[in-house]
């Protein structure tokens, strides 16, 4: 079973995408587990104080070195050889043929989600991998974990378990990334399913499908 951990302020953000169809049968079939680390749970002092200005001067306020090596440290604890994955706009972009090697790879998983301005450069020393969604800068980790996490997730095997789905790989080599598809009816005011979908030849069938999908970067 793949172990994948969240550091965040916010861990109800993730609820709502956790608990998704998806997500929830990926959790059932006992394919993957989460566990949501609560970085206010390491702040300092008693009002459990996770942030602070920057040295140098600058606006706005950076997440401070010693709770999120608590926090990392207490992921590690749980899954010792676990990548930690920092999310930040400058890592590295992801994309399909990424989710594809870490849904393959056995490794555990860390995200580490930033927030405010950014964090304290030395949590670095502990970051094995920083990832990005593109290039613009959300206000935080969150929302990029959690698509990342959904992509990995879904080509687990056996999550989504169509067949369908390894079909589309199969002849895509992982970088396709959807090709139109139609169901029910026929005829929708007057818009028409292509023949070819209504033909029952399936050489002809995937060539079209071939023909018109989307191939990522
Ligand atoms: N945090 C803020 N913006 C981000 C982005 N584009 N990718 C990953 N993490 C981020």
């Amino acid at each position: 079973m793949r172990k994948i951990q969240v550091i965040t302020l916010f861990p109800e953000m993730f609820d709502g995408v956790l608990n998704s169809a998806m997500m929830w049968k990926a959790q059932n079939q006992q394919a993957v587990e989460f566990r949501m680390v609560n970085l206010r749970d390491f702040g300092l002092g008693p009002r459990k104080r996770v942030d602070d200005t920057p040295y140098g001067g600058g606006d706005g306020m950076l997440l401070m070195a010693e709770p999120l090596f608590a926090a990392v440290n207490d992921a590690k604890r749980y899954c010792p050889d676990a990548k930690v994955v920092l999310m930040t706009p400058r890592g590295l972009r992801w994309k399909q043929s990424v989710a594809q090697s870490w849904a393959d790879s056995n490794y555990d998983y860390i995200f580490v989600c930033g927030r405010y301005e950014g964090v304290d450069e030395r949590i670095l020393t502990l970051v094995d991998i920083q990832v990005s969604v593109g290039d613009y800068v959300l206000t935080g980790g969150e929302l990029p974990a959690m698509t990342i996490i959904d992509s990995i997730v879904r080509l687990i095997p056996g999550v989504l378990g169509g067949e369908n789905s390894a079909a589309i790989e199969s002849f895509s080599d992982g970088e396709t990334l959807e090709y139109p598809q139609y169901t029910r009816p026929e005829v929708f005011t007057g818009l028409e399913v292509p023949k070819v979908l209504l033909s029952g030849n399936h050489a002809e069938i995937a060539k079209w499908r071939a023909e018109h999908s989307i191939k990522a970067e």
